[in-house]
């Protein structure tokens, strides 16, 4: 915390991703845990979702994997995290990517049979292989030593993961607006994701000091 109130120039670009973060890690933390309840099953399933003919047993893994991922990956943008406890960051990491790859491998599997129809389907499935891309890059990054190729790749890629926020806020306001479900679907399949890359690049492109 202390390592944010340094005055330097452009500073207040490091305090306001602060309150950000704790906007962000809530928001990711209540979708993550209400995710897991398809693990438990318990708790309302969507009535379009059992229509996906690959609901069995893909949305369970998918679910899982990819609410894992959206549960660790705030911890990771933390720079106390990274900087005093090294080998708990990458421990986290470890976690992180083999969820996104469970989770990304899972969506894959699962976009072609969204029942809302094939610009849904494409939007996911496209969202799903930038999401694996977006993280193999930042893993294959750090593997040979670029520390700062790597931060951004992972900005990109927990940028893709919080579709999954994105999504839930989108849906229910698509509703309170009165947009038809079926197009307020296909709508956000995209939506839920390329603002979230664009701001991802806007947010990295702004940045003036390095963490
Ligand atoms: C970022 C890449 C992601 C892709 C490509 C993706 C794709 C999909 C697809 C295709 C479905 C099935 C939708 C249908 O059949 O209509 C689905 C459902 C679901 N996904 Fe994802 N997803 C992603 C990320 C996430 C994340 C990060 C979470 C974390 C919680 C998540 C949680 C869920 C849940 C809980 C459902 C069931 C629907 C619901 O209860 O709202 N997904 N996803």
């Amino acid at each position: 915390m202390t390592a944010q109130i340094h005055p330097a120039p452009g500073h207040h670009l490091r305090t306001w991703p602060r309150r950000a973060w704790r906007a962000m890690t809530l928001l990711a933390t209540i979708v993550a845990l209400v995710s897991f309840r398809y693990l438990f099953g318990k708790g309302p399933v969507p009535p379009n979702l059992p229509l996906n003919p690959y609901f069995h047993p893909w949305l369970v893994i998918h679910a899982t994997g990819a609410a894992t991922a959206l549960l660790v990956g705030s911890l990771q943008f933390l720079p106390s995290l990274r900087q005093r406890l090294p080998a708990v960051h990458r421990a986290v990491g470890r976690v992180y990517v083999a969820a996104c790859l469970v989770g990304g491998v899972s969506a894959l599997v699962l976009a072609p049979g969204v029942s809302a129809g094939p610009v849904a389907g494409a939007g996911f499935g496209a969202l799903g292989i930038a999401w694996l891309v977006t993280t193999a890059i930042a893993v294959r990054r750090i593997v040979a030593g670029d520390v700062a190729a790597h931060r951004r790749w992972m900005v990109r890629s927990f940028a893709l993961t919080l579709a999954a926020v994105a999504l839930r806020l989108y849906l229910p306001l698509s509703s309170v607006l009165g947009v038809e479900f079926l197009l307020a679907y296909r709508v956000i399949a995209w939506l839920c994701w390329v603002p979230n890359l664009l701001l991802a690049q806007w947010y990295l492109a702004r940045r003036t000091q390095p963490s």
